[in-house]
This record gives structure tokens, sequence and C-alpha cells, in this order.
């Protein structure tokens, strides 16, 4: 009699001819190392516990789960949030209450001091960063999460180590095959010829992508900071293990792994060591590597690149890559509407979004933990006569408060003053004028300012998937100096929006006026009325309204009996509006009676109005 199939041949078994094709392409049919990926991840089905393995036939039954309108994340620095692991647990409440159902917890892996790229820069793939906690805890508050149905988010950086690394020492020792895991070089002409193609990530701040390695005697590749150390990825026990590492935090119940600085993994010389084909047969194998292990898991990918780069990761419908991707065209997009109010630029990115299939889902966002790079669609652009580097002056001028009329509050990122390319750093907050509003105690600027903050939410929790709020802006968070007089933080503005969580300020959120209770008041409403209507489930149709301004943008979003149309205004004025909406709506907001094919919308505000069939 035939042996039954174990779990594991029985998910193994529809992906493994694809695996081995790819694998064997990758790696001139390097079979032993194939033989070896499949038994690890054998080894480590068997390491996932019971309750995991529940936990991921629950997520099966509903593959779709994450496709809701009942999502929202949010993202937070464990220390920033809490001090450690044990605080985030004790405040889980409050990330309960404030709706949220998807908790990135932000890099927390052992990283060194001073060295770590606020944690990305990590020495030890099993070691949660002593300061934060432990891994049994991270265990636990995953554990404590699926109880309350909260899914973990946690980045996975997979493109280099910090040079602290066991892998690295050693290499930097001299011993070859753990070199053979990154990219060393006995002198520097190869790196000089890739320096011809590939830019630069941090041309301010870490200028290059080589670094010489006085023990080795030997130039390092490190595309980021000079701390942190390219994996080459042309090596595949290097896949092997990064990809057993993943697994590892899979089996701690993390659910979402971020695939941090994804286009980036694989490089050839002669090229900008960018977006190249092997990367997406790389995702696609760690795909397939969850689906086979943690078939709970997805995978999100941090693709923060040019609008053409970015759909691509989602793969195909039948052999899905990342099951989840930033919106990030639509989020700088979005702020350029804020600086330009013009909405043409939104309109054809929304255009673009809303013809993928629904089986793509994004995460919406207005803030993250790093800067907002200038990627708009500037072919676009150029139809306007607006020229490139001159608007990303003017944008970044603009959110500095430099222009008439703007009273945003940012800081630069990496000016690379060849290529007028700096992006911008702070918080929506500040960036949306309250800052400046309450330093000058102009109460109709911060009501506009708070006005404009919701609005903008509003926009992102109208689109398909998931919205996700960056810790702070849900009670309307302001910039934070202090890093300026940090030795170890002055020279990254990122900083300017990484500030500590404000307890104090949180308990203004109950009293009426502040901006603490404003926003965080609206972003709930949102939240619940999001949840209130299946028009706003990542399987509804969307499409755009013509209304004939280009302060305003009019979406419609339907779903099964269900019409939801939202409004957008993106002026300093009253807009007023015709449609051919000629029904009777509902204005979700307010609850009253509403018209749509000939109505007026005030400054900065939105719409959302339901009708169901
Ligand atoms: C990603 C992170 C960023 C970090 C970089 C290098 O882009 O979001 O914060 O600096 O990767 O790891």
């Amino acid at each position: 009699m035939a042996k039954k199939r174990t779990e594991f041949e029985k998910r193994l078994a529809p992906y493994y001819d694809e695996l081995k094709w790819l694998y064997y392409e990758l790696y001139h049919d390097d079979y032993a190392a194939f033989d070896y990926f499949i038994e690890m991840l054998r080894r480590m089905e068997a390491q996932r516990s019971d309750t995991l393995k529940a936990w991921d036939k629950k997520r099966m039954r509903r593959g779709d789960w994450y496709k809701d309108n009942k999502r929202l994340g949010m993202l937070l620095y464990a220390d920033n949030f809490a001090t450690d692991l044990t605080g985030v647990r004790k405040h889980l409440d409050y990330i309960k209450s404030t709706g949220v159902n998807y908790l990135h917890l932000m890099p927390l892996l052992e990283s060194p001091e001073g060295r770590s790229d606020g944690g990305y820069a990590v020495s030890d793939f099993r070691k949660v960063d002593p300061r934060i906690g432990t891994m049994e805890q991270l265990a636990a508050l995953s554990g404590e999460c699926h109880d309350a149905d909260i899914s973990v988010c946690l980045d996975f950086v997979m493109n280099h180590t910090s040079e602290d690394h066991e892998w690295a020492r050693r290499a930097r020792e001299g011993d070859r095959s753990y070199q053979e895991r990154y990219f060393f070089f006995d002198d520097w002409s190869i790196p000089n010829e890739f320096e011809k193609y590939v830019p630069q990530v941090f041309p301010q701040t870490a200028p290059g992508n080589f670094t010489w390695c006085d023990e080795a005697k030997k130039v390092v590749m490190t595309t980021f900071y000079p701390y942190q150390w390219d994996l080459n990825y042309r090596n595949p026990v290097v896949f092997n293990d990064m990809t057993e590492n993943m697994l590892y935090l899979c089996n701690q119940g993390v659910d979402i792994i971020r695939l941090d600085a994804t286009p980036y993994i694989w490089k050839t010389p002669g090229t900008n060591c960018r977006n190249l084909p092997e990367v997406h047969t790389l995702v696609r194998m760690m795909q397939i590597a969850s689906m086979i292990v943690c078939p709970g898991t997805l995978l999100l990918g941090e693709v923060v690149m040019e609008p053409k780069e970015v759909v691509p990761y989602f793969g195909t419908v039948e052999k899905p890559e990342c099951n989840l991707l930033y919106n990030v065209t639509t989020m700088a997009s979005l702020w350029h509407t804020v600086a330009t109010h013009d909405t043409r630029l939104l309109q054809d990115q929304l255009h673009k979004t809303f013809s993928l299939p629904r089986e793509y889902v994004f995460l919406n966002y207005l803030r993250c933990h790093d800067d907002i790079g200038w990627g708009l669609d500037y072919n676009y652009l150029k139809a306007f006569g607006v020229d490139e580097v001159a608007h990303k002056k003017y944008l970044n001028d603009y959110f500095r408060g430099y222009v008439y009329g703007s009273d945003s509050r940012g800081e630069l990122y990496n000016d690379d003053p060849r290529l007028g390319d700096a992006r911008l750093c702070g918080t929506t907050a500040s960036l949306c004028g309250i800052e400046a509003a309450e330093y000058e105690r102009d109460e109709d600027k911060k009501k506009a300012g708070i006005t404009l903050d919701i609005m903008l939410h509003a926009f992102v929790f109208s689109l398909s998937g998931i919205p996700v709020l960056y810790s702070g802006d849900e009670i309307g968070q302001l910039n934070d100096y202090t890093y300026h007089d940090d030795p170890l933080r002055r020279e990254d503005s990122r900083y300017l929006h990484r500030g500590h969580f404000n307890w104090k300020d949180e308990k203004k959120k109950s009293k009426k006026g502040t901006r603490e209770h404003e926003i965080y008041t609206a972003i709930k409403k949102l939240t619940k009325l999001r949840a209130s209507s299946k028009a706003f489930c990542s399987q509804a149709d969307t499409w755009l309204i013509p209304t004939g301004n280009d302060c305003v943008v009019m979406m419609g979003r339907y779903y099964k009996d269900e019409k939801v149309l939202c409004v957008f205004n993106f002026s300093r004025d009253t807009q007023w509006i015709h449609t051919d909406a000629d029904e009777d709506f509902r204005d979700m907001w307010t609850g009253e009676a509403a018209r749509a094919d000939d109505f007026g919308i005030e400054p900065y505000s939105f719409k959302w109005l339901v009708i169901k069939y």
C-alpha cells in the first residue's frame, strides 16, 4: 500500500516542478543546493507549532481575508511607541481601540547601536534586540495579537546584513566561503565599473555603493550604508539560509513578511542593479516557500520605485510574487496634489491602478518611517510642460513652507545637488500645516490643517486595499526636532518623523477641539464607516467620475448592490461640482440625504455618498 502523503508533501507537490525549474535556472542546475533547500523547507514545516498550523488553516479557508473592508494597519517602532515589546503588549488595548488589526512592528532584530539604520542593519536574524525584548516575547505578542485577530508584520531585511553579522565577521577574517556570501573585490576596478551605472540611495549620508574593508584588505559592496553589506544571492547558500531565516520568523507567528528593499537583491555589472529579472525569480521562490511551510503568511514587497517597476512585483494572478505592495506612486502623487491643488496626475494614477486585477492588494498610506521620494509619472507631467528637476524643487519648497500659502513644516532628505533630487521628511500633521498653525496660535489655519489631514486620511481609506497609519498620525503628532541634537541621528532627517509616541498628547484625544481629538475621532469614524459598506472591499468595481473641475477627484466604488461615491476637494476654496450621478444618496459622514449631481464641497474636505439598491 502506498504511504500516505504528509501535509508537507501535499503542499509541496503542486509547486515542486516550478520551484525546481526556477531554482535550476537561477543556480545552474545546482541539484545539491536545491535538495538542501527542499529539506530545509521540510525542517521548517516540522518546526511550525500546531497553533500556527491551525492559524494557517483558518487563513487558507478564507484566502481573501486581507481583501475585505475591515483591515486597518499601523506601523510603529516598539521602542518609540512603548519602550519595548512588554510595553507594546501593555498598550495593545490602545492599538485595538484605534481599530487596528494589522500591526507592523518596525525592525526589532539585533542591530548595532549607531550603525543600525533604524534597525535595518541586522546582526542576528534570530535574535530580538535585547533593548526591545526577546524572541520569546515576540512570539508571545504575536500569539496575543492573533487571539485579538490582529496580524503581525515584520521586516525581513534581506538585501544586506550588518557588518557585525556572524557571516560578515568571518568574511572579514578572511574566510573565503563567507566572503562569497557578499560582494568582495580585491581592488576598485570592478566596483568602479559598477559605479558607472548604479545610482546612489543615500547620496548625501552614504555616498557610493562600495566600502573599503581594511581587515580583509578588500572592497565590499554596500549599496545603503557602509555598515550594511550587500548579500550575494548568486550564491545559493545565501538564498537557502536567508529563506530559512525568513521562515524562522514566520514560525514565531509573524504573518506578513515585509521584504525590505526588494528590488535591490540581484546585482549584475553594467546594469543599475535594480529590478533585475532574477529578483522576480527569487521573490517567486520565496512566495512558494511560504505557501508550502506557512500558507497563512503574506509577502509584502517594499518596492519604492518609479511607477512602472512597482506592479510587476505582484507577479501574475496565477503565479503571485508579493501578496501586498506599497501604493507608493499614489502616496507621492497625493502629496503632489496637495502642493499643486491640481488632481490630474492623481486621477491618471488612480485610473491606472483601477484597471489592475483585484487580486493585487496595495497598502495605502500617507506617511511611513521613510522619506517621501518624488517618484511621480514625469512622462505624464511633461505633457503639461512640467520639468522634473524644477518640479521636485517646487514640491520640496512647498513642503518646507517656502511657497506662498504653504504652512508645511518638512525637512529635506538626502539632497543631491548634482541631480536636484532631494526627498522630504515630516509627519502628516506638520506637512498639513498644523504645527505652524499651533505655533502661530492661528485657529483658522489650524482648522484648515486638520481638515486637510482628515481629508487625506479619508482619501487613503477610500482606496481598495489596506489603509495603513503611521503611529502618531492618528493623534496628529508633530515633527520631532530632538534628533538634531543627537550625534547618532542628526545626519538622518528621517528621524524628524520618528519621534517617540507622545502619550501625554494621546490623553488629549478625549478633549474636544484639540488636534488629537479631531483627528483621532475622525479616523475612528472613517474606519467604522469603511467597514460598514462592502463597496470598500478590494473586489469592488472602481472608476473615476468626471466633474469638470481639476481641483476635485471623484471616484465611484460598487460591490454587490452598494455604491459609494468619494469626492475630495484639494483646493483652498469651495468648489462646485456637476456630474450625471442622478440618484438619491446618503452622506455617510452626516447621515443626511445628499445629491451627487450638483453640489458644493468645502475647502480641503471630502464626502462619502452611499446608495444601496
Ligand atoms: C528600506 C527601509 C529604509 C532602509 C533601507 C535599507 O528602504 O525602508 O528605512 O534605510 O531599506 O535597509
